[in-house]
Formats: structure tokens, C-alpha cells, sequence
């Protein structure tokens, strides 16, 4: 399962690249908005400064909800980096812009997605990534990881390729949920991720350890 973190903030970007676990990044205009980069340009700027610290996958997303204007900020989007990952929302032009997008070899991410049926239209419009948002639909008290049972078993059954990435990860639980569930990619803030690491046996082991030591070695 890969691990993507889910910021536009440089500083935890280096950090989570610094672990060695990072496979890739995914932001969106909100998360650009929160470290106020703001005008076409800067945003640019941004996402090739993102992509020079990471090798793998960086979603930048469309803010165009036609046809054309999703092709043409994808097309700029994808020239910025190799490693540019299209994110283009599940509507309808979004969806005529998946199949634009997969016949003339740019890869993307399908953002914005709730429901089963959604996942099947972006995996016939041939999307790289699908984006389930998992903490949003438990928000309003309906099942996230259990959308991503369904999603993992129609894709197995009609052997589609579209990777589903778990987005909207609030906590560790959430990951491993999404990871037993058949996600193929977790995004989250790198504090959730870090949930992960913490159990209360390992802490009280490592202060038993110490401890032994110091009292053997001073
Ligand atoms: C990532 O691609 C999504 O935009 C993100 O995970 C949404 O997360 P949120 O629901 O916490 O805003």
C-alpha cells in the first residue's frame, strides 16, 4: 500500500519524504488556500516546487468545471513535472476529460468520489487514481470503509486497473480499515499517519529498557 501525504506545506512534504515511506503527495485548492498560495503562477510555482522533492505521484488539481477548461489547465498541470498527476472532479465533463486525458497519456486522479457507481464511471474513463473521500462520508454518518469494500471488489471482479486511493484519512484506523479493504494507496496529513506509530506497550517497554540500562551502565 502506498502512502501519500495529503499537503500542500513544504516543510511536511520534507518531513514525511525524509522518513523514507513517501510515495507520493495529493493536494487540492483548499490546501493551497491554508498555506496561501494564491494566483495561477505561484500555484504553478508550488506544485514544481513539490515535485522536485518528491519522486513519485503529485496530484494538482483542476479548478475548471467544462470540458475545455479541464483539458487545457490539465495540459499546463501535466508540463510542470514528469510526475504531475491530473486530479479532475467526478462530474460529467469531468469524466469526458478522463477518457481525454487517458488517450493522449496523461495520467489522473478522480477527486471528489462518494459512491460505488461513481468509482465504475471513472475506472471506464480510465483514471489513474480514484479518491474515495472516507472521513467525509463517515461525517455524515454513512460507512467510508465500507465503500471502499465495494469499490475493491467490483474492480477485482471487472479487472479494472484504476487504483483506488483512500483520501480523506482522518486517523490510523482509517489506514488500516482502508489497507485490510483492498485500498492501494492512503492519503492523509502526516499527523495521522503518524498515528500509526503509537501504542502505549512500546513506550512503556522503551521506558523499561532505558531504565534497565541506566541502572547496569549509570
Ligand atoms: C485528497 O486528495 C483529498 O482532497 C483530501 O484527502 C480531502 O480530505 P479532507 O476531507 O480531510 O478535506
Amino acid at each position: 500500500m502506498k502512502f501519500f501525504v495529503d499537503t500542500a506545506s513544504l516543510d511536511q512534504i520534507k518531513e514525511a519524504n525524509e522518513l523514507g515511506i513517501l510515495d507520493g503527495v495529493t493536494t487540492n485548492p483548499s490546501l493551497m488556500a491554508k498555506e496561501g498560495i494564491t494566483g495561477q503562477d505561484n500555484i504553478y510555482a508550488h506544485y514544481q516546487k513539490i515535485c522536485e522533492i518528491v519522486d513519485g505521484d503529485v496530484s494538482a488539481e483542476v479548478i475548471s468545471t467544462d470540458f475545455e477548461g479541464i483539458i487545457k489547465e490539465g495540459e499546463a498541470l501535466s508540463k510542470l513535472a514528469p510526475n504531475i498527476v491530473v486530479k479532475v472532479p467526478m462530474i460529467k465533463d469531468g469524466v469526458k476529460a478522463l477518457s481525454y486525458f487517458r488517450d493522449n497519456g496523461i495520467r489522473t486522479n478522480c477527486t471528489l468520489v462518494f459512491s460505488a457507481g461513481q468509482a465504475i464511471l471513472a475506472a471506464k474513463a480510465g483514471a489513474t487514481y480514484l479518491s474515495p473521500f472516507i472521513g467525509r462520508i463517515d461525517d455524515i454518518s454513512w460507512d467510508g470503509i465500507a465503500l471502499i469494500e465495494q469499490i475493491a471488489e467490483i474492480y477485482a471482479i471487472q479487472g479494472y486497473e484504476t487504483e483506488i486511493l483512500a483520501a480523506s484519512i482522518r486517523n490510523a484506523k482509517h489506514i488500516v480499515d482502508a489497507a485490510r479493504a483492498g485500498a492501494d494507496v492512503f492519503t492523509c496529513p502526516l499527523d495521522a499517519a503518524m498515528g500509526l506509530l503509537k501504542h502505549p506497550l512500546t513506550d512503556i517497554g522503551l521506558e523499561k529498557f532505558l531504565a534497565d540500562h541506566k541502572k547496569g551502565n549509570g
